[in-house]
This record gives C-alpha cells, sequence and structure tokens, in this order.
C-alpha cells in the first residue's frame, strides 16, 4: 500500500511523490521561500479583482544564527507552507515570525506556525499587533513591536525594519536585509501570477508586466503619492536593493529597478495617447452614440478601446485605464440617473482617484435626462477634469445627431 513503480521499475513512495511537488526555493544562500502556490483562485478583495492568472502567497525562512520567517501564507495553505519549512528545519527552531501585514492572505497561517514554533516572537509595527492580536486572532502571542530604524540582529545577517503604511493598509511594512541586498516589501511590487517559476526572469515579461501593471491599478493607485514618497525614502537611506520579494508572484532579481521605475511611472500618472469610452445602454441609443464616438476618436490617429460594462471585467478595465490619458463615459438616463454599472464603475473611480486624467460624459435620455450631470459629478469628485461639455441625445441619435457624436469623438482626440 502507497507505492507506485516509476517508470524504470523503482518504487517511490505517495509521501515522497508529496515531497516532490513541495519543495522549498532557496532564492539566496540560506534564504528560501517557502510559500504556496494557489493555482486557482480567480477574484481578490471580494470579486473587485479578477485573478485569471491565480496567485502566489510568498513565505520566506531566512537561516542564520537565528531562525525567521517573514509572512506567512492565506490559511488553507498553511500545510504546504509548513511542508516547506520542514524540508529545511524543525519549526520549533524559528525564532522570528516577521508580520509585514495583517491582511489574511499573509497572516492567516500564522496561528498554525506558532503551534509548531513556541518560541518563536512575533514581529510587526504596532497596529500589526493590534490588528493581529485583538482582531484577527483574539490571542496574546509574545509581540515586538517595531518601527522605522529598528534592527535584529541574526547573526550573520540583520533585519532592518521600514514602515510602510498604506502601501496598502495602515499597519504594512518592509523587511530589509542588509547582507543580502534583500527588500521583503509585502503586497507591494507584487503580481497576481500563479507559477512554477519563481523569478523575473523564468516568465513572460509581457505577462510579468501586465499583471504587475493590473496589481498597481487595482492595490496601489489610490496611494501614488505614497509610493513616490517610500520609494524616495529607500533612495535617500541609500539602501542596496539587489532583489526584491513581494509577497505575491515572481521574485525581481533580474532588474529590480525595472519595478521600481514602473511604480513612479504609474504613480506619476504617466500615460499613453490613448482613451477608453466605457458605457452601458438601454436600449442601444447611448451605444450609438459611443461607436460615433470610438470612430470621432480614431479618425484623429488615437488609439481608443470600447468597453461596455456589464460584459467588461473590471479590474482589467481599471488596468487599461492606468495608462490611458482620456476618459468618456456614457449612460442612458434611467430614473433621472445613470444605469447600476455605470454607477459602480464611478464608485471605484472615486476611491482610485486616477491621477492625470481628462474625461467627459455622454448619454441618451427619454424624457428629462439626467445621466450625463450625474457622470460629470462623480467624475469630478474622482478628481479627473472635465475636458469637454457632456453631450446628449433624446431618444435615439438621428444622422445629424451621430455626427456630432463623431465629432465630439474627434475634438476629445484632438484636446489630449
Ligand atoms: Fe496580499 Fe494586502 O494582502
Amino acid at each position: 500500500m502507497g507505492e507506485r513503480k516509476t517508470l524504470i521499475g523503482a518504487k517511490i513512495t505517495f509521501s515522497e511523490i508529496r515531497r516532490s511537488f513541495m519543495k522549498p526555493v532557496e532564492v539566496l544562500e540560506n534564504i528560501y521561500w517557502v510559500g504556496a502556490v494557489d493555482w486557482n483562485v480567480r477574484n481578490f478583495h471580494g470579486f473587485t479583482y479578477s485573478t485569471p492568472r491565480g496567485t502566489t502567497y510568498n513565505a520566506y525562512l531566512i537561516v542564520d544564527g537565528k531562525i525567521v520567517l517573514v509572512d506567512c501564507v492565506y490559511a488553507p495553505f498553511g500545510g504546504e507552507m509548513m511542508e516547506r519549512i520542514r524540508e529545511i528545519v524543525e519549526p520549533e527552531k524559528i525564532d522570528y515570525i516577521v508580520i509585514n501585514h495583517v491582511e489574511t492572505d499573509h497572516s492567516g497561517a500564522l496561528a498554525e506556525v506558532l503551534k509548531f514554533a513556541p518560541k518563536a516572537k512575533v514581529v510587526g509595527t504596532a497596529r500589526c499587533k493590534e490588528g493581529l492580536l485583538k482582531h484577527y486572532f483574539f490571542r496574546d502571542w509574545n509581540f515586538q513591536v517595531v518601527k522605522t530604524g529598528d534592527e535584529i540582529n541574526l547573526g550573520e545577517r540583520t533585519l532592518s525594519f521600514i514602515e510602510a503604511p498604506m502601501l496598502h493598509w495602515p499597519d504594512s511594512m518592509f523587511t530589509y536585509v542588509g547582507k543580502d541586498g534583500l527588500l521583503l516589501p509585502n503586497d507591494a511590487f507584487g503580481q497576481h501570477l500563479a507559477t512554477s517559476k519563481r523569478f523575473d526572469d523564468e516568465v513572460d515579461e509581457n505577462i510579468l508586466m501586465e499583471e504587475a501593471a493590473k496589481y498597481y491599478a487595482n492595490i496601489l493607485w489610490p496611494f501614488s503619492s505614497l509610493v513616490i514618497k517610500k520609494i524616495e525614502e529607500l533612495q535617500q537611506r541609500n539602501l542596496s536593493v539587489a532583489m526584491i520579494a513581494p509577497s505575491h508572484g515572481v521574485i525581481w532579481r533580474s532588474n529590480p529597478a525595472k519595478i521600481l521605475e514602473a511604480y513612479l511611472c504609474w504613480a506619476r500618472g504617466e500615460a499613453e495617447k490613448k482613451i477608453l469610452v466605457v458605457y452601458d445602454t438601454m436600449w442601444g441609443s447611448t451605444e450609438k452614440m459611443a461607436k460615433a464616438i470610438v470612430e470621432g476618436i480614431r479618425r484623429e490617429g488615437v488609439e481608443v478601446r470600447l468597453f461596455r460594462l456589464p460584459l467588461s471585467d473590471r479590474g482589467a478595465l481599471i488596468r487599461e485605464l492606468l495608462e490611458a490619458k482620456g476618459l468618456l463615459v456614457g449612460s442612458s438616463t434611467i430614473n433621472s440617473g445613470i444605469l447600476p454599472t455605470l454607477a459602480s464603475f464611478l464608485e471605484d473611480l472615486k476611491g482610485l482617484k486616477p491621477r492625470k486624467k481628462v474625461a467627459a460624459a455622454f448619454g441618451s435620455y427619454g424624457w428629462g435626462g439626467g445621466a450625463v450631470r450625474h457622470i460629470e459629478e462623480a467624475l469630478r469628485q474622482a478628481g479627473i477634469e472635465i475636458l469637454s461639455p457632456g453631450l446628449t441625445v433624446k431618444w435615439v441619435p438621428d444622422e445629424e445627431e451621430t455626427r456630432k457624436c463623431l465629432e465630439y469623438g474627434e475634438e476629445f482626440a484632438r484636446k489630449i
């Protein structure tokens, strides 16, 4: 029982087969990835962020005079992580568990780890301590609060801590290992990308940067000014960063500056001369307007993409907006307001506060109208500049009105 024959006849046990899928990966000498790959997760953050490529929960084990686990994994993957740790050390030898961020995809397995690592001291910010002990686990674990500039000596290595509030939660923190030039920034610089590979140079670069951009747009965009300050702070501290190992996706080892530069571009609102036309329609009139506007933009030689909201993936649309300069939003009027799909999208924009975008509104109505006014108000609340007065059509656009929609698109394209 419990045995299989290999093709060449040698017998291997089920536990050996199981272990063969669970090897830790040595990312630097005596520093190991011991996290987990979640191939099947398709949504994050309450179905606001689609993850068609899955994700990883990265945890790192540092073996020095002291043994440290940096971050954990989502609770259902705790057993996998423990198996990987056991391949390297007995868990009871762990001295510290650094929790860079409370959110459950990184701290969920902490209680499980502490069962097997009873002498381990948990390390995190004051807000992390409050979150973990008072609001997540309701325990009184041995906890060491750290703040920016604090250090823990491990023997050959020293851990340095850098608070990173709102990147992307108030408790967030980066851990830096000076000897190796290793930055462990938790969520920052991550990607939702499940892969058997652990490093940036082992995966398709276009897919990697696409997922990194989508991650930035959906997770970090509202905190762009803090992103810029934090990267400047890292530069002012003269930290030598040879490797950035985030808590999701692959590790930036070949050129960590690439993701730092990309974050600075996104945070500064640098965008392409591209326009998104986002709309929903009741009986097709607003759609006719949208398509005429798209044709006008196209005639001006500006790149344009059209999205009907219920048919479009929210997370992917937000990612498209990250690098587009212009946004045209259209809705039919219903009950003097906008269609609910548009309302949801505009609510997102208010939270994301996209930088340096310009926009305009359009839509058809039957009686008194109201959608365009509604859209413009929401765009202003999102901090987006209204570039042109809104365009409305009563009932179905006739030939003359269709021509006006086309010219509206042309004019908007010229203005950006
Ligand atoms: Fe990946 Fe904020 O959790």
